[in-house]
């Protein structure tokens, strides 16, 4: 039998596809600062396979630090209505140009402008400050595409470890945990609930 996390893991996700009524694809996604100082926010998994998985956001953002200067980190998929998890650790690395690029350009027109209108993660005086950056980036790409800034692109968590956690019944959850193996490939096992 093959141990491959990556076929379960797609049967999950595209049951959550059929199940969830929104944003099936969020995930909690965990940093920790330089001194171990831990924080976590949902994210968007917008691409998977066995290399890693991939959500894009601001790489001057408060994660983005972190991450510099810290890449191990952590995503959690809780779906409610399957009454499942999906735990996944390892470590980050961007994405490549090319599939931040294109991921950039299929996206709405007002998510990229948006993308060069916002400081993530910094303070910010008003609403209004941000609608009128927003206007100005209109205004300077009109009639243009709008390229990709230079400080927005994908993350990629290359997994060590990824557990499915399922619910049973009388409390006898299931939880089948994989670990990388040096050559690549994986081992699997279960765990005490
Ligand atoms: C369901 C959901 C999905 C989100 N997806 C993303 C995403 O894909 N990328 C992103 O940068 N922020 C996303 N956010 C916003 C983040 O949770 C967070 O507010 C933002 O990235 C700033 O985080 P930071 O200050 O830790 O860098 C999402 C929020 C929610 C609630």
């Amino acid at each position: 039998m093959t141990t491959d996390p990556f076929a379960r893991f797609d049967t999950w996700f595209a049951e959550a596809r059929e199940s969830e009524p929104n944003d099936s694809n969020a995930m909690a996604l965990a940093t920790a600062d330089a001194r171990g100082y831990p924080s976590v926010r949902m994210v968007l998994l917008k691409g998977y396979g066995p290399d890693g998985f991939v959500f894009y956001t601001n790489r001057e953002s408060r994660k983005a630090g972190e991450i510099a200067a810290n890449p191990h980190a952590a995503l959690l998929f809780h779906w409610k209505s399957l009454r499942r998890q999906i735990r996944i650790e390892g470590s980050l690395s961007f994405a490549t140009d090319a599939e931040s690029d294109a991921y950039f350009a299929s996206r709405s027109r007002d998510s990229q402008l948006g993308a060069w209108a916002s400081d993530q993660s910094r303070p910010l005086a008003d609403r209004a400050t941000f609608e009128t950056r927003f206007e100005e980036m209109q205004a300077r790409f009109e009639g243009k595409d709008v390229p990709r800034p230079p400080h927005w692109g994908g993350y990629r968590l290359t997994p060590n470890r990824i557990e499915f956690w399922q619910d049973r019944a009388h409390r006898l959850h299931e939880r089948r945990v994989f670990h990388h193996t040096p050559d690549r490939g994986w081992t699997e096992g279960l765990l005490y609930p």
